[in-house]
């Protein structure tokens, strides 16, 4: 395998028994800003379990030089807890790219934290958690990329960041849900091959005269909404603003007022201002931008990214600690991945998604 996370078996299973931290009234002090506010999101109850490892993670940051970057998907208490900059796919490739720090550590799944290693191949870049995956990325691997070019010869590969860097490594260029039309129009072609997201790909498809050649990936979450789902919404709920991420099947998609990736649904909920809104994505979302918009009430469906849950901040503590699990990327395979991730990114950044 090309792609490989520095590990042992030991340290994995030392994971099964993380530290519990007291709370103290030190912590209770150090802490309690950041419970201000997060306190209509997390009952007071709960705050003593999260608190001492919040106030830890932050002292060993600062011992580590070390940031936190966390996508929208992770619980609030990391959200807006231990994080230094959260954001989707597309922010968190800028901000990794931009990183200053010695170590980073990505609060995501693991094809983020890859990205991140691609985009800084001298620093430690650590995933407290080697088993946060993604359906996505599992659904394709380099040698289906060749194969499809061997069957689409000259046809560009645009490849969505949720893949592995040796299926990046095998793409002309990547893109995320928040620029997926501009970077595949900005291959100049009639025709792209676009993976491994069928639904994102269609969602393109409809908004591009380039002809889109499809991959049968799916995110496992986001396929589990329906069109029927949403019609509930609307029926149950008076002038509900629906919101829905492009990893959805179409007939979700046709119901939908918005279709965006995660920060693209949190810049239009700024612009908009809705009284009531639902956003048709992962469960943590929502509790997460409510912090920042009390006066919009959010309507929760609960489908959990299992892989994104998988992050704790038991798991982050244990990470800095220990300096695990360190991402590794080969080197021939990171040099061509790299190439396609800093295409994406010397493209302008689009300014509605
Ligand atoms: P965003 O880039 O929109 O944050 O999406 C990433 C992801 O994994 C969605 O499921
Ligand atoms: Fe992958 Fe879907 Fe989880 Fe995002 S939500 S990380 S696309 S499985």
């Amino acid at each position: 395998m090309a792609v490989e996370f520095t590990y042992n078996l030991e340290a994995m299973l030392n994971q099964e028994n993380l530290q519990t931290l007291e709370y103290t009234p030190e912590v209770a002090r150090a802490t309690s800003s950041i419970y201000e506010r997060v306190r209509n999101i997390i009952p007071e109850i709960e705050w003593p379990v999260h608190a001492p490892d919040i106030a830890r993670i932050n002292e060993l940051k600062r011992e580590r030089n070390a940031i936190i970057l966390a996508h929208n998907y992770q619980t609030p208490e990391i959200f807006h807890g231990v994080a230094d900059l959260v954001g989707d796919s597309l922010a968190l490739a800028r901000m990794a790219a931009d990183a200053e720090a010695d170590v980073i550590v990505l609060c995501g799944v693991h094809f983020m934290a890859e990205t991140a290693k691609l985009l800084n191949p001298d620093k430690t870049v650590l995933i407290p958690d080697l088993q946060a995956g993604c359906s996505l990325a599992e659904s394709i691997t380099g040698a289906d990329v060749r194969l499809l070019r061997e069957r689409y010869p000259g046809v560009p590969v645009v490849t969505y960041v949720n893949t592995s860097a040796e299926v990046k490594a095998e793409s002309d260029i990547c893109c995320t849900s928040a620029n997926a039309v501009e970077v595949v129009e900005s291959m100049g072609t009639d025709r792209v091959i676009f993976l491994p997201d069928e639904y994102l790909g269609q969602w393109v498809a409809k908004q591009t005269k380039v002809q889109i050649i499809l991959w049968k990936g799916h995110c496992e979450v986001h396929e589990r909404f329906t069109g029927e789902e949403l019609r509930n919404y609307r029926k149950g709920f008076d002038d509900v603003q629906i919101l829905a991420h492009p990893e959805c099947p179409p007939d979700v998609l046709k119901e939908a007022d918005f279709v965006g990736s995660t920060s693209g649904m949190i810049k239009h909920l700024d612009k908009t201002r809705p009284a009531r809104v639902v956003m048709i994505t992962e469960c943590s979302m929502s509790d997460n931008v409510a912090v920042e918009f009390p006066q919009i009430e959010f309507v929760r469906p609960c489908n959990l990214c299992p892989h994104m849950k998988r992050i704790t901040l038991p798991k982050i503590l244990h990470s800095l600690e220990a300096m695990e699990f360190k991402v590794e990327v080969d080197a021939a395979v990171a040099e061509r991945a790299r190439r396609a991730v800093e295409r994406m990114l010397a493209i302008r950044r689009d300014k509605n998604n």
